[in-house]
Protein backbone atom coordinates (compact mmCIF):
# COMPACT_ATOMS: atom_id res chain seq x y z
CA UNK A 1 0.00 0.00 0.00
CA UNK A 2 1.35 3.38 -0.64
CA UNK A 3 1.83 6.05 1.71
CA UNK A 4 -0.23 9.62 1.44
CA UNK A 5 1.89 12.66 0.45
CA UNK A 6 1.64 15.24 2.02
CA UNK A 7 2.59 17.85 -0.63
CA UNK A 8 -0.84 16.36 -2.66
CA UNK A 9 -3.15 15.77 0.46
CA UNK A 10 -6.18 18.07 -0.25
CA UNK A 11 -9.88 17.10 0.62
CA UNK A 12 -12.93 18.75 -0.64
CA UNK A 13 -15.24 20.87 1.59
CA UNK A 14 -19.35 21.29 0.25
CA UNK A 15 -19.59 24.34 2.67
CA UNK A 16 -16.30 26.25 1.36
CA UNK A 17 -17.74 25.42 -2.26
CA UNK A 18 -20.85 27.18 -1.77
CA UNK A 19 -18.77 30.26 -0.75
CA UNK A 20 -18.43 32.52 -4.46
CA UNK A 21 -14.95 34.22 -4.40
CA UNK A 22 -14.52 37.22 -6.93
CA UNK A 23 -11.05 36.68 -8.08
CA UNK A 24 -10.28 34.49 -11.36
CA UNK A 25 -7.10 33.52 -11.89
CA UNK A 26 -5.99 33.47 -15.75
CA UNK A 27 -3.55 30.50 -16.15
CA UNK A 28 -1.40 29.79 -19.39
CA UNK A 29 -0.33 25.72 -19.34
CA UNK A 30 2.54 24.80 -19.70
CA UNK A 31 4.37 21.45 -18.97
CA UNK A 32 7.67 22.01 -16.91
CA UNK A 33 10.92 20.46 -18.53
CA UNK A 34 10.91 17.64 -16.13
CA UNK A 35 7.78 15.97 -16.69
CA UNK A 36 8.06 16.01 -20.79
CA UNK A 37 9.02 12.19 -21.32
CA UNK A 38 7.81 10.95 -18.70
CA UNK A 39 4.69 8.86 -20.43
CA UNK A 40 7.41 7.42 -23.28
CA UNK A 41 6.66 4.07 -24.40
CA UNK A 42 3.18 3.65 -21.52
CA UNK A 43 -0.45 4.22 -22.63
CA UNK A 44 -3.20 5.69 -20.69
CA UNK A 45 -6.80 5.13 -20.91
CA UNK A 46 -9.60 7.92 -20.11
CA UNK A 47 -13.08 6.27 -19.06
CA UNK A 48 -15.72 9.11 -19.18
CA UNK A 49 -19.02 9.28 -17.61
CA UNK A 50 -21.47 12.01 -17.39
CA UNK A 51 -22.11 15.35 -19.37
CA UNK A 52 -20.85 17.04 -22.74
CA UNK A 53 -18.65 18.80 -19.76
CA UNK A 54 -16.82 15.85 -19.23
CA UNK A 55 -16.60 14.60 -22.33
CA UNK A 56 -14.72 17.96 -23.16
CA UNK A 57 -12.43 17.80 -19.77
CA UNK A 58 -11.59 13.65 -21.11
CA UNK A 59 -10.13 15.10 -24.57
CA UNK A 60 -7.83 17.84 -21.69
CA UNK A 61 -6.74 14.79 -20.03
CA UNK A 62 -6.08 12.94 -23.46
CA UNK A 63 -4.09 15.84 -24.83
CA UNK A 64 -2.50 16.14 -21.84
CA UNK A 65 -1.37 12.82 -21.10
CA UNK A 66 -0.64 12.76 -24.99
CA UNK A 67 2.13 15.58 -24.91
CA UNK A 68 3.71 13.74 -21.79
CA UNK A 69 4.45 10.65 -24.20
CA UNK A 70 1.61 8.72 -23.30
CA UNK A 71 0.03 6.48 -26.25
CA UNK A 72 -4.07 6.21 -25.80
CA UNK A 73 -4.97 2.88 -26.09
CA UNK A 74 -8.82 1.06 -25.44
CA UNK A 75 -8.23 -2.25 -23.45
CA UNK A 76 -7.92 -1.56 -20.21
CA UNK A 77 -5.40 -4.76 -19.81
CA UNK A 78 -3.11 -2.41 -22.00
CA UNK A 79 -2.72 0.64 -19.84
CA UNK A 80 -0.16 1.94 -17.62
CA UNK A 81 -2.52 4.78 -16.30
CA UNK A 82 -6.69 4.47 -16.30
CA UNK A 83 -8.42 7.50 -15.52
CA UNK A 84 -12.05 7.61 -14.72
CA UNK A 85 -13.75 10.55 -15.41
CA UNK A 86 -17.17 10.81 -13.19
CA UNK A 87 -20.18 12.56 -12.76
CA UNK A 88 -22.25 13.43 -9.11
CA UNK A 89 -25.65 14.91 -11.25
CA UNK A 90 -27.48 11.79 -9.45
CA UNK A 91 -26.31 8.58 -6.85
CA UNK A 92 -26.70 5.60 -9.72
CA UNK A 93 -24.11 7.19 -11.72
CA UNK A 94 -22.24 6.80 -7.95
CA UNK A 95 -22.66 3.52 -7.66
CA UNK A 96 -21.44 2.39 -11.21
CA UNK A 97 -18.51 3.90 -10.97
CA UNK A 98 -17.05 2.62 -7.64
CA UNK A 99 -17.95 -1.03 -8.99
CA UNK A 100 -15.87 0.02 -12.19
CA UNK A 101 -13.13 0.83 -9.64
CA UNK A 102 -13.19 -2.53 -7.88
CA UNK A 103 -13.05 -4.08 -11.38
CA UNK A 104 -10.39 -2.06 -12.97
CA UNK A 105 -8.43 -2.53 -9.46
CA UNK A 106 -8.03 -6.44 -10.66
CA UNK A 107 -5.54 -5.49 -13.19
CA UNK A 108 -2.97 -4.03 -10.47
CA UNK A 109 -2.60 -7.82 -9.86
CA UNK A 110 -1.32 -8.06 -13.84
CA UNK A 111 0.61 -4.72 -13.88
CA UNK A 112 0.86 -3.58 -10.41
CA UNK A 113 2.96 -0.49 -11.91
CA UNK A 114 -0.69 0.25 -13.05
CA UNK A 115 -2.13 3.60 -12.07
CA UNK A 116 -5.69 4.04 -11.45
CA UNK A 117 -7.35 7.55 -11.09
CA UNK A 118 -10.41 9.26 -10.22
CA UNK A 119 -11.35 12.78 -11.33
CA UNK A 120 -14.30 14.57 -12.12
CA UNK A 121 -16.96 15.42 -10.16
CA UNK A 122 -17.43 12.53 -8.11
CA UNK A 123 -14.00 13.80 -5.59
CA UNK A 124 -15.39 17.03 -5.48
CA UNK A 125 -17.80 15.88 -2.80
CA UNK A 126 -16.49 14.85 0.59
CA UNK A 127 -18.33 11.69 1.63
CA UNK A 128 -16.85 10.25 -1.81
CA UNK A 129 -13.24 11.13 -1.14
CA UNK A 130 -13.66 9.52 2.55
CA UNK A 131 -14.96 6.76 0.72
CA UNK A 132 -12.02 6.17 -1.53
CA UNK A 133 -9.53 7.03 1.43
CA UNK A 134 -10.84 4.63 3.41
CA UNK A 135 -12.21 1.62 1.25
CA UNK A 136 -10.20 1.96 -1.63
CA UNK A 137 -6.50 1.67 -1.19
CA UNK A 138 -5.94 0.78 -4.91
CA UNK A 139 -6.73 4.40 -6.08
CA UNK A 140 -4.05 5.96 -6.40
CA UNK A 141 -4.75 9.42 -7.50
CA UNK A 142 -7.89 11.42 -6.66
CA UNK A 143 -8.23 14.75 -8.27
CA UNK A 144 -11.09 16.95 -9.62
CA UNK A 145 -12.77 19.33 -12.04
CA UNK A 146 -10.16 22.23 -11.26
CA UNK A 147 -7.04 21.04 -12.06
CA UNK A 148 -6.69 19.01 -15.18
CA UNK A 149 -3.85 21.16 -15.53
CA UNK A 150 -1.40 19.79 -12.91
CA UNK A 151 -1.68 16.41 -14.56
CA UNK A 152 1.58 16.48 -15.36
CA UNK A 153 3.11 16.64 -11.84
CA UNK A 154 0.64 14.17 -10.38
CA UNK A 155 1.52 11.81 -12.73
CA UNK A 156 5.03 11.94 -11.76
CA UNK A 157 4.37 11.84 -8.09
CA UNK A 158 1.90 8.62 -8.57
CA UNK A 159 3.54 6.72 -11.19
CA UNK A 160 7.46 7.66 -10.86
CA UNK A 161 7.54 8.59 -7.69
CA UNK A 162 5.31 6.03 -6.36
CA UNK A 163 2.95 8.74 -4.00
CA UNK A 164 -0.56 8.17 -3.55
CA UNK A 165 -2.12 11.23 -4.83
CA UNK A 166 -5.27 13.39 -3.26
CA UNK A 167 -5.51 17.30 -4.21
CA UNK A 168 -9.06 18.45 -4.79
CA UNK A 169 -9.78 22.18 -4.87
CA UNK A 170 -13.53 23.12 -3.65
CA UNK A 171 -12.91 27.05 -4.06
CA UNK A 172 -10.90 28.06 -7.16
CA UNK A 173 -11.92 30.51 -10.41
CA UNK A 174 -9.46 29.87 -12.52
CA UNK A 175 -9.71 29.50 -16.15
CA UNK A 176 -6.50 27.95 -18.20
CA UNK A 177 -6.14 28.31 -21.41
CA UNK A 178 -4.23 26.53 -24.16
CA UNK A 179 -4.78 22.87 -22.75
CA UNK A 180 -4.07 20.35 -25.53
CA UNK A 181 -7.00 17.99 -26.80
CA UNK A 182 -7.32 15.04 -28.14
CA UNK A 183 -10.56 15.33 -29.55
CA UNK A 184 -12.64 11.95 -30.18
CA UNK A 185 -14.07 13.41 -33.46
CA UNK A 186 -12.88 15.02 -36.18
CA UNK A 187 -15.86 17.11 -37.75
CA UNK A 188 -17.51 17.74 -34.33
CA UNK A 189 -15.91 19.30 -31.14
CA UNK A 190 -17.27 20.70 -27.90
CA UNK A 191 -15.74 24.18 -27.14
CA UNK A 192 -16.27 25.33 -23.58
CA UNK A 193 -16.98 29.03 -23.05
CA UNK A 194 -17.93 29.31 -19.61
CA UNK A 195 -16.87 27.06 -16.42
CA UNK A 196 -18.92 26.69 -13.44
CA UNK A 197 -22.35 27.68 -12.12
CA UNK A 198 -24.06 29.88 -9.78
CA UNK A 199 -27.63 29.36 -10.25
CA UNK A 200 -28.27 26.85 -7.34
CA UNK A 201 -30.79 24.72 -7.90
CA UNK A 202 -32.36 23.30 -4.41
CA UNK A 203 -31.48 19.45 -6.11
CA UNK A 204 -28.45 20.23 -8.02
CA UNK A 205 -24.78 19.61 -6.78
CA UNK A 206 -23.56 20.85 -10.17
CA UNK A 207 -22.83 24.27 -8.32
CA UNK A 208 -20.50 22.75 -5.24
CA UNK A 209 -18.70 20.34 -8.27
CA UNK A 210 -17.92 22.58 -10.99
CA UNK A 211 -17.37 26.08 -9.14
CA UNK A 212 -18.78 29.76 -9.30
CA UNK A 213 -19.72 30.64 -13.50
CA UNK A 214 -16.84 31.89 -14.85
CA UNK A 215 -16.52 32.66 -18.64
CA UNK A 216 -13.91 32.37 -21.23
CA UNK A 217 -12.46 35.42 -23.13
CA UNK A 218 -14.52 35.70 -26.48
CA UNK A 219 -11.39 36.43 -28.24
CA UNK A 220 -9.72 32.64 -26.92
CA UNK A 221 -12.90 31.21 -27.63
CA UNK A 222 -13.22 32.86 -31.49
CA UNK A 223 -9.51 31.38 -32.20
CA UNK A 224 -10.31 28.27 -31.02
CA UNK A 225 -13.06 28.17 -33.90
CA UNK A 226 -10.98 29.64 -36.56
CA UNK A 227 -8.35 27.02 -36.10
CA UNK A 228 -11.06 24.20 -35.99
CA UNK A 229 -12.19 25.69 -38.54
CA UNK A 230 -8.91 25.58 -40.57
CA UNK A 231 -8.50 21.79 -39.43
CA UNK A 232 -11.75 20.92 -41.59
CA UNK A 233 -14.44 20.94 -38.29
CA UNK A 234 -17.65 21.10 -39.38
CA UNK A 235 -19.54 21.63 -35.70
CA UNK A 236 -18.73 23.06 -32.67
CA UNK A 237 -20.75 22.91 -29.42
CA UNK A 238 -20.60 25.56 -27.09
CA UNK A 239 -20.84 24.50 -23.51
CA UNK A 240 -21.60 25.99 -19.86
CA UNK A 241 -23.90 25.16 -17.34
CA UNK A 242 -26.13 28.15 -17.79
CA UNK A 243 -24.43 29.34 -21.44
CA UNK A 244 -27.31 32.20 -21.04
CA UNK A 245 -24.84 33.96 -18.05
CA UNK A 246 -22.32 33.88 -20.57
CA UNK A 247 -20.32 37.30 -20.06
CA UNK A 248 -21.78 38.20 -16.86
CA UNK A 249 -18.83 37.59 -14.94
CA UNK A 250 -16.54 39.78 -17.32
CA UNK A 251 -15.81 43.35 -16.82
CA UNK A 252 -16.78 44.61 -20.41
CA UNK A 253 -20.52 44.17 -21.55
CA UNK A 254 -20.49 41.53 -23.90
CA UNK A 255 -23.01 38.67 -23.42
CA UNK A 256 -23.75 35.44 -24.75
CA UNK A 257 -26.29 36.94 -27.68
CA UNK A 258 -23.18 39.24 -28.69
CA UNK A 259 -21.01 36.10 -29.23
CA UNK A 260 -23.48 34.48 -31.22
CA UNK A 261 -23.58 37.51 -33.48
CA UNK A 262 -19.61 37.11 -33.69
CA UNK A 263 -19.33 33.41 -34.02
CA UNK A 264 -22.17 33.84 -36.78
CA UNK A 265 -19.75 35.39 -38.99
CA UNK A 266 -17.09 32.67 -38.71
CA UNK A 267 -17.01 30.14 -41.36
CA UNK A 268 -17.57 27.15 -38.93
CA UNK A 269 -20.70 25.60 -40.46
CA UNK A 270 -22.74 24.66 -37.47
CA UNK A 271 -22.72 26.17 -34.13
CA UNK A 272 -24.66 24.33 -31.16
CA UNK A 273 -24.58 25.21 -27.71
CA UNK A 274 -25.91 23.40 -24.49
CA UNK A 275 -27.24 23.91 -21.87
CA UNK A 276 -29.49 26.95 -21.22
CA UNK A 277 -31.26 27.96 -18.43
CA UNK A 278 -34.80 29.66 -19.08
CA UNK A 279 -34.41 32.57 -16.66
CA UNK A 280 -31.25 33.68 -18.34
CA UNK A 281 -32.73 33.59 -22.03
CA UNK A 282 -33.21 36.79 -23.53
CA UNK A 283 -34.33 37.99 -26.58
CA UNK A 284 -31.38 38.93 -28.09
CA UNK A 285 -30.05 35.64 -28.47
CA UNK A 286 -32.79 34.09 -29.82
CA UNK A 287 -32.91 37.37 -32.14
CA UNK A 288 -29.12 36.46 -32.78
CA UNK A 289 -29.68 32.25 -33.20
CA UNK A 290 -32.66 33.33 -35.85
CA UNK A 291 -29.96 35.39 -37.85
CA UNK A 292 -26.89 33.42 -38.10
CA UNK A 293 -27.34 30.49 -40.98
CA UNK A 294 -24.58 28.66 -39.26
CA UNK A 295 -26.79 28.48 -35.66
CA UNK A 296 -28.59 25.53 -35.43
CA UNK A 297 -32.47 25.28 -35.37
CA UNK A 298 -32.33 23.69 -31.83
CA UNK A 299 -32.84 24.57 -28.67
CA UNK A 300 -32.50 22.37 -25.23
CA UNK A 301 -33.99 24.30 -22.38
CA UNK A 302 -34.55 22.55 -19.00
CA UNK A 303 -37.70 23.06 -18.08
CA UNK A 304 -37.33 20.20 -14.65
CA UNK A 305 -41.10 20.60 -14.20
CA UNK A 306 -44.81 21.97 -14.98
CA UNK A 307 -45.71 23.25 -11.81
CA UNK A 308 -44.94 26.42 -10.22
CA UNK A 309 -44.98 25.31 -7.03
CA UNK A 310 -42.51 22.68 -7.57
CA UNK A 311 -40.29 25.46 -9.84
CA UNK A 312 -40.59 27.62 -7.04
CA UNK A 313 -38.98 24.59 -4.24
CA UNK A 314 -36.51 23.96 -7.17
CA UNK A 315 -35.41 27.75 -6.64
CA UNK A 316 -35.76 27.98 -10.55
CA UNK A 317 -36.74 31.15 -10.66
CA UNK A 318 -39.33 31.43 -13.59
CA UNK A 319 -42.77 30.34 -13.87
CA UNK A 320 -44.87 27.75 -16.25
CA UNK A 321 -46.27 30.74 -17.94
CA UNK A 322 -43.06 32.82 -18.51
CA UNK A 323 -41.47 29.70 -19.63
CA UNK A 324 -44.10 28.94 -22.33
CA UNK A 325 -43.83 32.25 -23.41
CA UNK A 326 -40.19 31.32 -24.27
CA UNK A 327 -41.18 28.73 -26.15
CA UNK A 328 -43.40 31.10 -28.07
CA UNK A 329 -40.36 33.42 -28.98
CA UNK A 330 -38.39 30.42 -30.63
CA UNK A 331 -41.08 29.30 -32.32
CA UNK A 332 -41.68 32.97 -33.86
CA UNK A 333 -38.30 33.33 -34.67
CA UNK A 334 -37.65 30.05 -36.38
CA UNK A 335 -40.60 27.94 -36.93
CA UNK A 336 -38.86 24.47 -37.62
CA UNK A 337 -36.87 25.14 -34.56
CA UNK A 338 -36.90 21.91 -32.46
CA UNK A 339 -36.96 22.54 -28.55
CA UNK A 340 -35.61 19.60 -25.89
CA UNK A 341 -35.49 19.16 -22.40
CA UNK A 342 -34.61 18.06 -19.30
CA UNK A 343 -37.38 16.84 -16.58
CA UNK A 344 -37.43 15.45 -13.25
CA UNK A 345 -39.72 13.54 -11.28
CA UNK A 346 -40.33 12.93 -8.11
CA UNK A 347 -38.80 15.91 -6.39
CA UNK A 348 -39.87 15.99 -2.77
CA UNK A 349 -43.35 16.51 -1.57
CA UNK A 350 -44.69 16.15 -5.63
CA UNK A 351 -48.17 15.82 -5.81
CA UNK A 352 -49.93 13.78 -8.57
CA UNK A 353 -51.29 17.55 -9.63
CA UNK A 354 -47.85 18.86 -9.88
CA UNK A 355 -47.26 15.93 -12.29
CA UNK A 356 -49.61 16.21 -13.99
CA UNK A 357 -48.96 20.14 -14.82
CA UNK A 358 -45.71 18.70 -16.60
CA UNK A 359 -47.62 15.98 -18.50
CA UNK A 360 -49.78 18.93 -19.80
CA UNK A 361 -46.55 21.20 -20.44
CA UNK A 362 -44.98 18.94 -22.23
CA UNK A 363 -47.99 18.02 -24.53
CA UNK A 364 -48.33 21.78 -24.99
CA UNK A 365 -45.06 22.58 -25.74
CA UNK A 366 -44.89 19.26 -27.53
CA UNK A 367 -40.96 18.86 -27.23
CA UNK A 368 -39.12 16.87 -29.93
CA UNK A 369 -37.61 14.72 -26.73
CA UNK A 370 -36.69 15.08 -23.56
CA UNK A 371 -34.21 13.46 -21.25
CA UNK A 372 -35.94 12.69 -17.88
CA UNK A 373 -35.00 12.01 -14.85
CA UNK A 374 -36.17 10.90 -10.82
CA UNK A 375 -34.87 12.87 -8.57
CA UNK A 376 -31.58 12.01 -6.79
CA UNK A 377 -31.24 13.42 -3.21
CA UNK A 378 -27.86 14.48 -3.28
CA UNK A 379 -25.98 15.02 0.04
CA UNK A 380 -25.06 18.50 0.58
CA UNK A 381 -27.90 20.25 -1.60
CA UNK A 382 -30.91 22.11 0.23
CA UNK A 383 -33.46 20.01 -1.22
CA UNK A 384 -31.62 17.18 0.38
CA UNK A 385 -32.98 18.32 3.67
CA UNK A 386 -36.58 18.12 2.68
CA UNK A 387 -38.59 15.42 4.07
CA UNK A 388 -40.40 13.18 1.50
CA UNK A 389 -43.61 11.58 1.59
CA UNK A 390 -43.83 10.25 -1.99
CA UNK A 391 -42.78 6.85 -2.58
CA UNK A 392 -39.82 5.65 -4.69
CA UNK A 393 -41.72 3.15 -6.62
CA UNK A 394 -44.56 6.19 -7.27
CA UNK A 395 -41.42 8.31 -8.65
CA UNK A 396 -41.18 5.26 -11.03
CA UNK A 397 -44.32 5.13 -11.99
CA UNK A 398 -44.21 8.51 -12.76
CA UNK A 399 -41.38 8.29 -15.01
CA UNK A 400 -42.82 5.50 -17.18
CA UNK A 401 -45.72 7.82 -17.27
CA UNK A 402 -43.74 10.60 -18.29
CA UNK A 403 -41.95 8.66 -21.08
CA UNK A 404 -44.81 7.38 -22.78
CA UNK A 405 -46.26 10.96 -23.21
CA UNK A 406 -42.90 11.74 -24.50
CA UNK A 407 -42.49 9.07 -26.94
CA UNK A 408 -46.15 9.60 -28.25
CA UNK A 409 -45.14 13.29 -29.18
CA UNK A 410 -42.07 12.87 -30.80
CA UNK A 411 -43.46 10.27 -33.20
CA UNK A 412 -46.15 12.83 -33.78
CA UNK A 413 -43.27 15.71 -34.62
CA UNK A 414 -41.55 13.42 -36.42
CA UNK A 415 -43.91 12.05 -38.74
CA UNK A 416 -43.78 15.99 -39.93
CA UNK A 417 -41.07 15.79 -41.29
CA UNK A 418 -41.69 12.73 -43.33
CA UNK A 419 -41.60 14.51 -47.09
CA UNK A 420 -39.26 17.69 -46.04
CA UNK A 421 -35.88 17.71 -46.80
CA UNK A 422 -33.36 18.22 -44.00
CA UNK A 423 -29.68 19.07 -44.42
CA UNK A 424 -27.75 16.57 -42.26
CA UNK A 425 -23.94 16.16 -41.45
CA UNK A 426 -22.86 12.43 -41.45
CA UNK A 427 -20.99 10.82 -39.10
CA UNK A 428 -20.61 7.18 -40.11
CA UNK A 429 -22.47 4.13 -41.56
CA UNK A 430 -25.49 3.35 -39.19
CA UNK A 431 -24.80 1.51 -36.47
CA UNK A 432 -27.78 -0.83 -36.76
CA UNK A 433 -27.74 -1.07 -40.17
CA UNK A 434 -24.41 -1.14 -42.23
CA UNK A 435 -26.76 -0.33 -45.27
CA UNK A 436 -27.56 3.20 -44.18
CA UNK A 437 -25.58 6.24 -43.16
CA UNK A 438 -26.03 7.93 -39.81
CA UNK A 439 -25.82 11.82 -39.05
CA UNK A 440 -27.85 14.79 -37.24
CA UNK A 441 -30.08 17.15 -38.79
CA UNK A 442 -29.73 21.00 -38.52
CA UNK A 443 -33.15 20.54 -35.70
CA UNK A 444 -30.68 17.68 -33.93
CA UNK A 445 -32.54 14.97 -35.03
CA UNK A 446 -30.82 11.44 -35.52
CA UNK A 447 -31.63 10.31 -39.59
CA UNK A 448 -30.80 7.45 -40.90
CA UNK A 449 -30.63 7.22 -44.55
CA UNK A 450 -29.77 5.71 -47.59
CA UNK A 451 -26.59 7.69 -49.34
CA UNK A 452 -22.95 7.49 -50.72
CA UNK A 453 -20.22 6.38 -48.32
CA UNK A 454 -18.29 9.21 -49.44
CA UNK A 455 -20.47 11.88 -47.78
CA UNK A 456 -18.95 11.05 -44.48
CA UNK A 457 -17.85 13.73 -43.33
CA UNK A 458 -20.23 16.19 -45.20
CA UNK A 459 -23.51 18.00 -45.31
CA UNK A 460 -25.71 16.47 -47.10
CA UNK A 461 -29.03 16.86 -48.12
CA UNK A 462 -31.68 13.99 -47.14
CA UNK A 463 -35.00 13.30 -48.22
CA UNK A 464 -37.47 12.31 -45.28
CA UNK A 465 -39.26 8.95 -45.99
CA UNK A 466 -39.71 7.51 -42.64
CA UNK A 467 -40.24 8.43 -38.91
CA UNK A 468 -39.54 6.79 -35.40
CA UNK A 469 -39.63 8.06 -32.20
CA UNK A 470 -36.21 8.32 -31.52
CA UNK A 471 -35.00 8.74 -35.58
CA UNK A 472 -35.90 9.71 -39.26
CA UNK A 473 -35.05 7.59 -41.69
CA UNK A 474 -34.56 8.98 -45.47
CA UNK A 475 -32.52 9.18 -48.68
CA UNK A 476 -29.91 11.22 -49.56
CA UNK A 477 -30.77 13.84 -52.82
N1 LIG B 1 -31.79 14.37 -9.50
C1 LIG B 1 -32.26 14.09 -10.73
N2 LIG B 1 -31.91 14.77 -11.83
C2 LIG B 1 -31.05 15.80 -11.68
N3 LIG B 1 -30.53 16.66 -12.57
C3 LIG B 1 -29.70 17.50 -11.93
N4 LIG B 1 -29.66 17.19 -10.61
C4 LIG B 1 -30.51 16.14 -10.43
C5 LIG B 1 -30.91 15.39 -9.31
N5 LIG B 1 -30.44 15.65 -8.09
C6 LIG B 1 -30.90 16.67 -13.99
C7 LIG B 1 -31.54 18.00 -14.39
C8 LIG B 1 -30.47 18.63 -15.22
C9 LIG B 1 -29.79 17.43 -15.83
C10 LIG B 1 -28.46 17.66 -16.39
O1 LIG B 1 -29.75 16.51 -14.78
O2 LIG B 1 -32.68 17.72 -15.16
O3 LIG B 1 -30.99 19.53 -16.18
FE1 LIG C 1 -27.62 22.39 -11.81
FE2 LIG C 1 -29.44 24.35 -12.04
FE3 LIG C 1 -26.81 24.86 -12.52
FE4 LIG C 1 -28.22 23.37 -14.24
S1 LIG C 1 -28.59 25.53 -13.75
S2 LIG C 1 -26.16 22.92 -13.42
S3 LIG C 1 -29.62 22.26 -12.90
S4 LIG C 1 -27.73 24.28 -10.54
Amino acid sequence: MKKNYSKYFKKPSLSSARKRIEKVNKIEFTIAKKYEKIGNGKNFLVKTYGCQGNEADSEKMAGVLTKLGFNNCSAPEEADIILVNTCAVRDNAEVRIFGELGRLSSLKRVNPNLILGICGCMPQEENVVEKILQKCHYVDLVFGTHNIHKLPEYIYAAYLQKERVVEVFSNVGDIVENVPKIRKNLKKAWINIMYGCDEFCTYCIVPYTRGKERSRKSENIILEIEELVKEGYKEVTLLGQNVNAYGNDLDINYKFADLLEELSKTEMKRIRFTTSHPKDLDLRTIEAMARGNNIMEHFHLPVQSGSDDILKKMNRKYTKKEYIHLVKLLKQHMPNISITTDIIVGFPNESREDFEDTLTLYREVEFDSAFTFVYSKREGTPAAKLVDTVSEEEKKNRLHELIEVTKEVSNSKNNQYIGKVVEVLVDSVSKNDEDFLSGYSRENKLVNFKGDVNSIGKIVSVKITGAKTFYLKGEEI
